[in-house]
């Protein structure tokens, strides 16, 4: 981690949080650069053994270009799920042919502008979004090299709410079609039908069921190729679970290294991953001040000045994030947390054992990189919350505050301003 003690104050690499607190405000978003490439880093050194890959970050996880542009140095690609993602990550400097689209409901124009900008490939959905490709780069005289995302109908054992391949999920292909819907998109003459993607949920920290859908495709790769269909590339998607709590470790990411190179041997594609939690998670920790310390049954309630529109992970998965006091406290005591959000949902840990904060205290929310910023919004009329790069003993304000009229202007109807 990045982010230490040293002095009794917490630090995001050499920086002071409490200096960032002065200059960026709170609540604010903090990047540590050097965990960033670290855990890229730990990434592809766990993917080695696989000889033929790409590496595609899932930039929904955090779409800031600073993030964007330090892994494309690093050699990574980005998974793309909108029009607004594809522009992100082509101004951040990701490569066109290093992108792979993904997403349920592509519009054709999203398709079309995908097209235009010659990105490396499309994953299909559904076959009716294959005929719209292809008649779409049929018209402009190409054709879209695509995946077809199947459902390997495997339970992730994640949360509900993140898991993607259960027999009722919106996503992919169901196993069960898969070859024939795969043999009618690879008949349309604007494809360039190469393989099968795949991505079974996020958060999953047992490799159980991500090695279930491997040998799932594995078993699909030997059942196109008897088809006579050239299988050249298969996506694995993402989905490795990090740690957020002490008890409960993260991913094996060494051990789901060599579980891939091991199922997929003799395989003879190329492999693309889909990383989004995994790079990004512990590089980001969510700043916030005490506002008040109200006495309450059974335990006390914190409030602090972030709340769920800045964080929404634990109103919307129950999710854990460590609470951390910026200044070494060695006193805990047990109280609730929460935002100043007009919900009761808007808690962050209710009658949890932390650090004894006071009125005025600064605290981070750890491990916040991940789709913190990124799913904020400014419900209850609030800002977007600022975020803040750190790089070794430098800092910049890399996104500003940005207040909630700016972010969405609104204004009467027309009639309504009529006088009279
Ligand atoms: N590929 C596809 C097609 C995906 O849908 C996702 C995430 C990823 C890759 C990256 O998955 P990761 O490696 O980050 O697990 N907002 C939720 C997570 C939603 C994940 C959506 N899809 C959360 O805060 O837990």
């Amino acid at each position: 981690m990045s982010f230490k003690m040293r002095d009794g104050v917490l630090h995001a690499d050499g920086v002071p949080l409490p200096k960032i607190a002065e200059v960026a405000g709170t609540p604010a978003y903090v990047y540590s650069a050097t965990q960033l490439r670290a855990s890229a880093a730990q990434f592809q050194a766990a993917l080695a053994p696989i000889p033929c890959k790409q590496i595609m970050f899932a930039m929904k996880a955090n779409p800031h270009p600073a993030v964007l542009r330090t892994l494309a140095g690093l050699g990574f690609g980005a998974d793309i799920v909108s029009g607004g993602e594809l522009k992100g990550a082509l101004a951040a400097g990701i490569a066109a042919e290093g992108i792979v689209f993904s997403g349920v409901g592509k519009t054709s124009v999203e398709l079309a502008m995908a097209l235009d900008a010659g990105v490396g490939r499309f994953n299909l959905e559904l076959e009716r979004e294959g005929e719209v490709l292809s008649a779409l780069s049929s018209a402009r005289g190409m054709r879209a090299p695509a995946l077809l995302r199947i459902n390997p109908m495997v339970d992730a054992h994640t949360h509900a709410k993140i898991s993607t391949a259960l027999t009722d999920s919106k996503f992919g292909v169901p196993f069960t079609e898969a070859v024939s819907t795969y043999g009618k998109l690879a008949a349309l003459p604007g494809l360039d039908l190469q393989g099968i993607a795949m991505h079974i949920g996020s958060q999953i920290t047992d490799l159980a069921p991500l090695t279930a859908a491997v040998r799932r495709a594995g078993q699909l790769v030997s059942a196109l190729r008897k088809e006579g269909h050239a299988i050249t590339h298969v996506d694995l998607g993402g989905g490795l679970g990090v740690s957020y709590r002490e008890e409960d470790p993260g991913a094996d990411v060494v051990a789901y290294g060599l579980m891939v190179a091991r199922e997929t041997q003799g395989w003879d594609v190329s492999l693309l991953f889909e990383p989004g939690r995994f790079i990004v998670a512990n590089a980001g920790v969510l700043l916030t001040r005490v506002l008040w310390v109200k006495p309450g049954q059974p335990h006390p309630f914190v409030i602090v000045d972030a709340a769920m529109n800045d964080l929404m992970r634990p109103a919307l998965y129950d999710a854990w994030h460590e609470i951390l006091a910026v200044r070494e406290s060695s006193d805990s005591f047990i109280a609730t947390v929460v935002g100043p959000i007009c919900e009761s949902g808007d808690t962050f840990a209710r009658g949890r054992s932390i650090d004894r904060l006071q009125e005025a205290d600064l605290a981070v929310f750890a491990n916040a990189g991940a789709y913190g910023a990124a799913m904020a919004s400014t419900y209850n009329a609030r800002a977007l919350a600022p975020e803040v790069w750190v790089d070794g003993d430098r800092f910049d304000i890399v996104s500003p505050l940005v207040e909630a009229d700016v972010v969405r202007p609104q204004r009467l109807p027309h009639w309504m301003l009529e006088v009279g």
